[in-house]
């Protein structure tokens, strides 16, 4: 199966976008200590270290390790310097996202659109060069203190950023479990969902997809309003989440109190062969939120799933969920946080020509969720 298969891409004109996007550039994440945190992502999830910046390369603020799984960039950084800004970014939200990077054709033009809308323009178009090229970068604020950084690397050959240097492994990791990422949710604040939807809307040019709204995720404690935006070919979705009023306190409250704020909650990884992701990924020891066995035997549900490519049997015994809609379905299965606070997780997802989300699971995935709060103290 193709990449773009597996995402979920569709065909699109970019000749009346007023913001282009050709796709994700690095997902950069503030660490408590990126040394660790990189080794980790090499040895269980089995990503590949590329590229590397910190002290001994002439940044004294922070490590940087740039890793590769795929089409799948992850920068992690951790601050050296004690006055390093990022140290207050961690303090203040622990272990999380603080750029979703995009790869676009012409940084200026993005710019200038996204400022006309009202956008704030975090850094203003430039360039940045070494001995492997320039790089054209900008970038404007998304929600809480989340940005959205603009890369052309159009004119760049080095392994990720000037200021970087190559770096390899230099010993044996595991063979990569995923291949490209599919979506990165944002959790917003209480009554603020829509005006981010449009935000997207407006500053980036992002079409909506499928909407999911009360009822839909509701349990019978809690219940969150989500909706969908993505850009012209569907590369980037960008589900947008924010608390509905319930009985008991949501996961998006949680996340949000934990957070301290509106931030990237979970992280869609797809994979061609999600059985041996699973399986991998539950051997080197990462958690995965349970699904009742109840889950599987609910005879609307088999109905509903209809033919998957393995037998029922083989997604009960790894709690791996099923979806499916008029396009195709789709497999899925979500770890518990992984940080010491209960904020982002990742899910593992693998396509069969569905678009969605995994809707029909919310349900089952929100129960499963609540579990786990509850034992936390916090439901
Ligand atoms: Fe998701």
């Amino acid at each position: 199966m193709s990449i773009d298969e597996l995402v979920g891409l569709v065909e699109y004109d970019a000749k009346n976008d007023p913001f282009p996007v050709q796709g994700w550039d690095a997902v950069v994440w503030s660490v408590g200590n990126a040394t660790q945190t990189a080794l980790f992502y090499q040895h269980v999830f089995g990503m590949e270290l590329v590229a590397y910046s910190g002290p001994e390369t002439g940044n004294r603020d922070h490590h940087a390790y740039v890793l590769r799984s795929g089409g799948v960039r992850f920068v992690f950084k951790g601050g050296v310097d004690p006055a390093s800004a990022l140290l207050d970014h961690h303090r203040r939200h622990g272990d999380g996202i603080v750029d979703i990077a995009l790869e676009v054709p012409d940084v200026d033009r993005c710019v200038e659109h996204a400022r006309a809308e009202g956008a704030t323009v975090l850094e203003e178009p430039h360039d940045v060069s070494d001995e492997h090229g320039t790089v054209r970068i900008a970038a404007i604020a998304t929600y809480g203190e989340t940005r959205h950084t603009l890369v052309d690397r159009s004119r760049y050959r080095g392994p990720y950023l000037p200021g970087y240097v190559a770096r390899t492994t230099g010993h044996p990791t595991p063979k990569r479990v995923f291949q490209a990422l599919d979506h990165v949710v944002g959790n917003v604040e209480l009554g603020r969902m829509d005006e981010w939807v449009d935000f997207y809307n407006r500053v980036m040019g992002f079409t909506n997809m499928a909407e999911f709204v009360g009822e839909d995720i509701a349990t019978e404690y809690s219940a969150l309003m989500s909706k969908v935006v993505a850009s012209g070919n569907h590369k980037v979705k960008f589900p947008l989440n924010e608390p509905a009023v319930g009985k008991k306190r949501s996961q998006i409250d949680e996340y949000l109190d934990y957070y301290g704020g509106p931030g990237a909650q979970h992280l869609a990884l797809a994979t061609n062969d999600i059985l041996r992701t699973v399986d991998a990924l539950r051997a080197r020891g990462v958690e995965f939120l349970a699904t009742p066995d109840s889950y599987y035997e609910d005879p609307e549900l088999r109905a509903r799933i209809g033919e998957v490519r393995v037998p029922i049997a083989e997604l009960q015994s790894r709690g791996i969920l099923v979806d499916r809609d008029e396009d195709g379905y789709l497999l899925q299965i979500f770890t518990k946080p992984l940080g010491d606070r209960p904020t982002v997780f990742f899910e593992f997802i693998e396509r069969h020509g569905s678009l969605g989300f995994g809707i029909g699971n919310f349900k089952a995935l929100f129960e499963a969720i609540e579990r786990e709060q509850a034992i936390r103290g916090n439901f």
